[in-house]
C-alpha cells in the first residue's frame, strides 16, 4: 500500500456539516485543513465594512474586485481550531455571524472574486496532504483530488443544526430566519454561472440528515482509507 499523501475535496450545501468532518479528518490524518467558504465571508466582511454592499443585498462589484489587492487572508492555528485573519485582524467570530451569511452568496457569484480566491486555494494545496471545503473543490479547485465528497442533507435538518449552532455562540437569530437564509444561498449557489455548486461525477455522495457526527467521521475516515489504497 502506497504511503502517499492525497488531496480530499468536500463539497455541499450551506451547513450540511461538511466544515466539522473535514476538521475532524485532518486533524486524524494530520493534513491540512482550509475552510474555503470562510475566504469569501472574509471578503464579505471587507465588503460590508467599506459600504460596497446594499441593506437589499446589491454588491457594488467593480469597487469591491478594485479592492481586491488590499485584501489579504490567513489562517492561524489557535486552540479552539482554525481561525480567519483578515488583513491581520482576527475575524473568526464575526464572518460566521448571520448578516455575513447574508450576503456572501451574492459575492461569491462574482467571477474576478472567485478566480481570485481560487487560485489562492489551489496554491495552499500545491503539495497534497490537504483537506478543503466549500462548493467547488472538487469541480473547480482540485477536479483531480484523490478523494471528493460531496455532502447534503434536508433544508430543514441544516437549518436546525446552524441555528443550534449560532444560539450556542450567543448570536440572535429565529430558526425561521436561519430557514430562509440556508434556502436562499442554496438557490444561489446552485444557479451561478461561474462554478456553482454541483457534485463532481467522481464525487461520494453522503446524505447525513439521519447521522450523529461520530458516525460521519467514522463514514469518512473508512473513505479516506479506501482511496489511500487505490491510490498505489
Ligand atoms: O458553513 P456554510 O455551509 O454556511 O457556508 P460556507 O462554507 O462558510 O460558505 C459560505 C458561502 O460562500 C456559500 O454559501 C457560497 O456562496 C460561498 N462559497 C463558494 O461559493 N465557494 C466555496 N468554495 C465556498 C463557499
Amino acid at each position: 500500500m502506497s504511503n502517499k499523501t492525497i488531496t480530499i475535496a468536500i463539497d455541499g450545501y450551506s451547513s450540511s456539516g461538511k466544515s466539522s468532518m473535514a476538521k475532524a479528518l485532518a486533524k486524524k490524518i494530520g493534513y491540512r485543513y482550509i475552510d474555503s467558504g470562510a475566504m469569501y465571508r472574509a471578503v464579505t466582511l471587507y465588503a460590508m465594512r467599506n459600504n460596497m454592499i446594499s441593506p437589499d443585498h446589491i454588491v457594488d462589484c467593480d469597487a469591491l474586485v478594485a479592492s481586491l489587492p488590499h485584501i489579504k487572508i490567513d489562517f492561524k492555528v489557535c486552540e479552539d481550531g482554525q481561525h480567519t485573519i483578515l488583513n491581520g485582524e482576527d475575524v473568526e467570530s464575526l464572518i460566521r455571524q448571520l448578516d455575513v451569511s447574508n450576503n456572501v452568496s451574492q459575492v461569491a457569484v462574482i467571477p474576478e472574486i472567485r478566480h481570485a480566491l481560487v487560485a489562492m486555494q489551489q496554491s495552499f494545496g500545491i503539495e497534497k496532504g490537504i483537506v478543503m471545503d466549500g462548493r467547488d473543490i472538487g469541480t473547480t479547485v482540485f477536479p483531480n483530488a484523490e478523494l471528493k465528497i460531496f455532502v447534503n442533507a434536508s433544508a430543514e435538518t441544516r437549518a436546525m443544526r446552524r441555528h443550534k449552532e449560532l444560539i450556542e455562540k450567543g448570536q440572535q437569530s429565529t430558526y425561521e430566519e436561519v430557514l430562509a437564509n440556508v434556502v436562499t444561498r442554496d438557490h444561489i449557489d446552485e444557479t451561478r454561472k461561474e462554478s456553482p455548486l454541483r457534485k463532481a461525477d467522481d464525487a461520494i455522495l453522503l446524505d447525513n440528515s439521519n447521522m450523529s457526527i461520530a458516525e460521519q467521521d467514522t463514514w469518512l475516515i473508512n473513505e479516506y482509507n479506501k482511496a489511500i489504497a487505490n491510490n498505489k
